[in-house]
C-alpha cells in the first residue's frame, strides 16, 4: 500500500482536531449507540426532535481519528433535517463531505451512520411511529452483529 491510502484530507484532520457537537444531550428524543466489532470503537449519537426536525445532535465517540470526524461531520449534516432527510443520509454523503477517506478507513464512516439510524429508530420506537423498513432492518442487523 502507499502511504497516500493511509492519508487523511485536511477535513478529516479539521475535525478530528476540533470536533463539533461533543457531547451529550440530557433528556433526548432518541439515543443509538453502536461498536465496530473488529477494532472496538464505540459511538453514542443523541438527538433531540422538535416537530419532526433534528433541533440538537450530539455525540460521544471513543474511536479512531476517521470515526471522530464522521461523528463530527455528520452531526453538522443532520443538524435542521427532517427525520426523513436525516434517514437518506449515507456513508457515501458523510464520505464526501469529509473530501474521501482513506481506503482502510471507509468502514470508520458506517458507526455514524449507524448510531445515527438508531437513535432515528430509537426515537421513533418511543413516540410509537411508524418505523420505515430500511431502519427497522438496519437495526435488526445491528443487534444481530452485537449479540
Ligand atoms: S478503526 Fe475503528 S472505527 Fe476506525
Amino acid at each position: 500500500m502507499t502511504r497516500a491510502q493511509f492519508q487523511y484530507s485536511k477535513k478529516v484532520l479539521k475535525h478530528f482536531r476540533n470536533p463539533h457537537n461533543l457531547g451529550k444531550i440530557n433528556d433526548p428524543s432518541g439515543i443509538g449507540e453502536v461498536g465496530n466489532m473488529v477494532c472496538g470503537d464505540v459511538m453514542k449519537l443523541y438527538i433531540k426532535v422538535k416537530n419532526n426536525i433534528i433541533t440538537e445532535i450530539k455525540f460521544e465517540t471513543y474511536g479512531c481519528a476517521a470515526a471522530i470526524a464522521t461523528s463530527s461531520v455528520i452531526t453538522d449534516l443532520v443538524k435542521g433535517k427532517t427525520i426523513d432527510e436525516a434517514i437518506k443520509m449515507t456513508n457515501k454523503d458523510v464520505i464526501d463531505s469529509l473530501d474521501g477517506l482513506p481506503p482502510v478507513k471507509i468502514h470508520c464512516s458506517l458507526l455514524s451512520v449507524d448510531a445515527l439510524s438508531e437513535a432515528i429508530y430509537d426515537y421513533l420506537f418511543k413516540e410509537k411511529k411508524e418505523i420505515p423498513k430500511e431502519v427497522v432492518s438496519r437495526h435488526q442487523r445491528l443487534i444481530v452483529h452485537s449479540s
